[in-house]
C-alpha cells in the first residue's frame, strides 16, 4: 500500500506539503491560482506561547503581507476562509474580522459570509459578557466559485413539515438530502477533554474545516493552511481525498502535524465525527461516538461521510 507523500517544501507531486518556517517564504514557492481553498486561523496578536505581541497596525500589515500571497495562489474560482476572533486590548476588545475586512476588500475579494461560529467552552468574563463566538470570513476570488451545498447539508428540524395550500399540497416540503447549515455553526473548540487535542493551545476541530473543505473544493484540489498549527486542515483536506500545504513557525507543531497524519494513514487518528450533534443537557439524545480516520480506506471513508443522507420524515401516525 503507497504511503502519503510528505514534504517539507512545495512539491506538487506530494499529498501534503509540511513547511516548518514562515509561511511568507513557503508562500512566494506556491504558483499562482493553485489552490482551490485558503482556510486559516491567523495569530490573534494576543500574546500566546506562539506569538510576540505587535502593535495593531504592524499586526495589520504583516496580515497584509500573508493574504496578498494568498489571494495570488487561489485559482479563479476558489475562497478564502479567515477565521478569527478578538483581539483584546487592555479589557477593550477589537474585532478583527472588522479591522481585516478592508484588507480583502482592497484585493477585490467578494464576501459571501461571515460565518458566526458558536461553541460552548472559553473563559468567564467578569467585566464584560463572556465571549463564545468566532467568526469566518470565506471570500470568493470571483463570482465563478464551487460550493457544494448538498455535501454538507444537515438533518432538517421538521423532517415532516408539508406543503398546506398550492399545488404541492401535502408533500414534504424540505429537502430530502436536509437543509442548509446556514452561517451560524454549532461547533465544539478543542479544549481539554476533546478527543483532537494536542498541546496546542487553540486548534482548529477538524468538523469545523471539513464542512468548508466539502463544500468549497473537489476532491483532488489543494487547500492551504499558511499557520496550520497541528495541522487541523491538513486533516481535514485529506480525509477528503484533497492535496494540501500547510506551514508554521514552531518545527515542533509541524511535527505533530506530521504524526497526526501518519497516524490517520495508520486508522489511529481519532476524530470528533460531523454527524455528532451538541450534547444538550435538557434534551440528551444518543452520542456518535469519536471516529477513527483511515486514509487508506478513502473508499469506505468517502461512502461513510460523503453519501447523500436522505433524512426519512418520521411517521408520528397523521
Ligand atoms: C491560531 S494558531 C492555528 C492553529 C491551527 N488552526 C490548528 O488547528 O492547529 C496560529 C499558528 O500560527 C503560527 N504562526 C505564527 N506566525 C507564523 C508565521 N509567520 N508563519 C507560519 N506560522 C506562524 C503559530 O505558531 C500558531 O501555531
Amino acid at each position: 500500500m503507497e504511503s502519503m507523500k510528505l514534504a517539507d517544501r512545495f512539491d506538487p507531486d506530494a499529498n501534503a506539503v509540511l513547511f516548518a518556517g514562515d509561511c511568507l517564504d513557503l508562500l512566494r514557492s506556491v504558483p499562482d491560482g493553485l489552490v482551490k481553498l485558503v482556510v486559516t486561523s491567523p495569530p490573534y496578536n494576543l500574546g500566546k506561547s506562539y506569538e510576540n505581541r505587535l502593535d495593531i497596525g504592524e499586526y495589520l500589515s504583516l496580515q497584509r503581507s500573508v493574504i496578498e500571497e494568498c489571494v495570488r495562489v487561489t485559482s479563479k474560482n476558489g475562497s478564502i476562509c479567515w477565521q478569527v476572533g478578538n483581539f483584546v486590548d487592555n479589557g477593550e476588545i477589537v474585532p478583527l474580522d472588522l479591522k481585516l475586512y478592508p484588507i480583502f476588500e482592497s484585493l477585490g475579494l467578494r464576501l459571501r459570509n461571515r460565518v458566526v461560529w458558536h461553541f460552548g467552552h472559553g473563559l468567564h468574563a467578569s467585566r464584560r459578557f463572556s465571549g463564545r463566538y468566532e467568526v469566518i470570513l470565506w471570500f470568493t476570488r470571483t463570482n465563478d466559485y464551487t460550493f457544494n451545498l448538498d455535501a454538507v447539508r444537515v438533518p432538517p428540524k421538521y423532517p415532516n413539515k408539508k406543503h398546506f395550500k398550492g399545488p404541492k399540497a401535502g408533500q414534504l416540503s424540505c429537502n430530502p438530502l436536509g437543509k442548509n447549515p446556514t452561517d451560524v455553526w454549532d461547533i465544539p473548540n478543542v479544549k481539554a477533554n476533546h478527543v483532537e487535542k494536542t498541546e496546542h493551545p487553540c486548534q482548529f476541530p477538524v468538523e469545523l474545516v471539513e464542512r468548508l473543505v466539502l463544500s468549497l473544493t473537489n476532491e483532488e484540489d489543494w487547500v492551504l493552511d499558511p499557520f496550520m498549527g497541528v495541522g487541523s486542515a491538513q486533516i481535514a483536506a485529506l480525509i477528503h481525498g484533497r492535496r494540501t500545504i500547510g506551514a508554521d513557525i514552531e518545527p515542533r507543531y509541524v511535527r505533530i502535524a506530521e504524526s497526526r497524519i501518519r497516524a490517520a494513514e495508520a486508522g489511529t487518528l481519532r476524530i470528533r465525527p460531523m454527524e455528532r450533534t451538541v450534547y444538550d443537557p435538557s434534551s440528551p439524545k444518543e452520542s456518535v461516538p469519536p471516529k477513527y480516520v483511515s486514509l487508506h480506506n478513502r473508499e469506505d471513508q468517502m461512502k461513510l461521510l460523503e453519501r447523500k443522507t436522505i433524512f426519512p420524515s418520521v411517521s408520528r401516525g397523521e
